[in-house]
């Protein structure tokens, strides 16, 4: 097991048993992250959801569905080259918005997770993601696919595949922003394996 793994999976086994915040009464399950160690992207979400919840892994439901599509699009895989976790690891009750003192309380996990993941990009999933973790007052329909640089790493937001679901007509754009993120990994990520691709499909 390499050393990065073992810290993940030391922090995984705290943050399971994490009790720090009100949410801890309703859960099913932590739901820590998914993804490789040797990411350089990580997508950040914004809590997990009923099926979450009951599976311990984040976007699996319908949004994780499309979520995924988007992903083998530009040759992304939870499995092989990206990390996925969010800024609540437990889910609020029928799927309210984190409150801010439990994203408060929360975001050390996530913090701990990027410490040891060191991903050069990171993709906000949504206005929740983005406001926390880019800028409180993110527009997110006007300012999606722009990168923002913090301490040399590159922060994207991105419109939230449960916001696509609602509204698909905003697929072609979040699509244009997935083309840039591929863009942005060709020029800047080291390992990860991306083929060179003649045309995209919307999912
Ligand atoms: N929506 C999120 O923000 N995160 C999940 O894990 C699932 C749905
Ligand atoms: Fe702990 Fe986060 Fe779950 Fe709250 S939401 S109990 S801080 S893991």
């Amino acid at each position: 097991m390499s050393q990065k793994n073992e810290e993940f999976e030391k922090l995984r086994e705290r943050c399971l048993h994490c009790t720090d915040c009100g949410l801890c009464e309703t859960r099913t399950n932590v739901v820590f992250g998914v993804g490789v160690d040797h990411a350089e992207v990580m997508f950040i979400g914004e809590g997990p959801g009923e099926n979450e919840d009951l599976q311990g892994e984040p976007f699996v439901g319908r949004a994780g569905k499309l979520l995924d599509k988007m992903l083998a699009a530009v040759d992304l895989d939870r499995h092989k080259n990206i990390y996925i976790a969010n800024i609540v690891k437990c889910r609020p009750p029928k799927n309210r918005d984190p409150l801010p003192q439990e994203q408060e309380m929360c975001i050390k996990w996530l913090r701990q997770q990027f410490a040891v993941l060191r991903p050069k990009i990171v993709v906000c999933l949504g206005r929740i993601a983005a406001a926390k973790i880019i800028k409180p007052d993110i527009k997110i329909t006007k300012e999606h696919g722009v990168f923002f640089e913090k301490n040399g790493v590159l922060f994207m937001p991105v419109l939230h595949p449960a916001a696509l679901l609602r509204n698909p007509n905003n697929k072609p754009a979040a699509f244009e922003d997935f083309l840039r993120l591929r863009e942005k990994m060709l020029e800047i990520c080291d390992h990860t394996v991306l083929p060179e691709h003649e045309e995209f499909e919307l999912p």
